[in-house]
């Protein structure tokens, strides 16, 4: 568009994505780390690219935080997302309600018209309550429509922000500290080679089943959050990434 054009940064999509290796980038202007507005532009930005990709009948499984919160609450009805059910990507992951993935799933299909399941895992449960409460019939058939999932749209944090803002243990902490954890997405941290390093123990969407999905789409920005959103996207089959001008100077160090 003429704003992109304005602001320079056709080009900057351009450089991202040749860097990164990602099919598709859109940046946002600003940094979300400093002014509220460019985490909705952020939202805007994924909830028309979500309106373009979706076809009936489709699943699409999110994960959680306050950027795919601004996807949510920017997502209009369409005849394909009336056709559409949204489920959380995983289960609790310590966040405040409203940031959790089964929060914004419902969200999504309430101001969609679309449908949605939740998955009511838990994290802080015993190995045998967690292996009992996941075959649980009702739990099982959600489990399975993640896996069918076409589109996941996920966030992505810096980990160390993450962990704190869980309220993670200290050991937790150190563990992270210890193993180079730069960056996390829906429970998973990685480090700088984009290896996981930790994981939250829920049910739902594990690495493999991402391998099945048609569309992995990531809304992150923020220049706090260059080295993560590099992290992840090394390691995942990344193929739609919106972010903004702050974090993608970033990560091409033109700062
Ligand atoms: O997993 C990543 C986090 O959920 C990102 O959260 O969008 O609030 O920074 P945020």
């Amino acid at each position: 568009s003429l704003i992109k054009e304005l602001f320079g940064l056709t080009q900057l999509e351009a450089d991202l994505s040749a860097y990164l290796g990602i099919g598709r980038v859109v940046i946002v202007p600003g940094d979300a780390d400093r002014s509220d507005w460019v985490k909705k532009e952020m939202g805007r930005a994924g909830a028309r690219l979500l309106k373009q990709y979706a076809i009936p009948d489709q699943i699409v499984a999110v994960a959680g935080g306050s950027t795919i919160l601004a996807v949510a609450e920017s997502m209009m009805p369409t005849p394909a997302f009336k056709m559409t059910t949204f489920v959380p990507a995983r289960g609790g992951v310590g966040e405040a309600v409203e940031l959790e993935a089964n929060y914004i799933a419902s969200m999504m299909a309430k101001k969609t018209g679309g449908k949605y399941r939740l998955l009511h895992v838990p994290d802080q449960l015993s190995d045998e309550s967690y292996q009992t409460l996941i075959r649980e019939p009702n739990i099982q058939e959600v489990l399975e429509s993640i896996r069918h999932a076409r589109i996941v749209v996920h966030g992505v944090g810096d980990a160390k922000t993450m962990a704190i803002r869980r309220k993670s243990s200290r050991a937790v902490l150190e563990k992270l500290e210890e193993s180079g954890a730069v960056g996390e997405s829906f429970g998973y941290y990685f480090n700088r080679q984009g290896e996981i390093v930790y994981r939250v123990q829920t049910a739902g969407l594990q690495m493999k089943d991402l391998n099945r999905v048609e569309k992995i789409i990531a809304v992150a920005g923020g220049s706090s959050k260059a080295e993560a959103i590099s992290a992840i996207c090394s390691m995942l089959s990344q193929d739609t990434l919106i972010t903004d001008e702050g974090a993608a100077r970033a990560i091409l160090k033109q700062v």
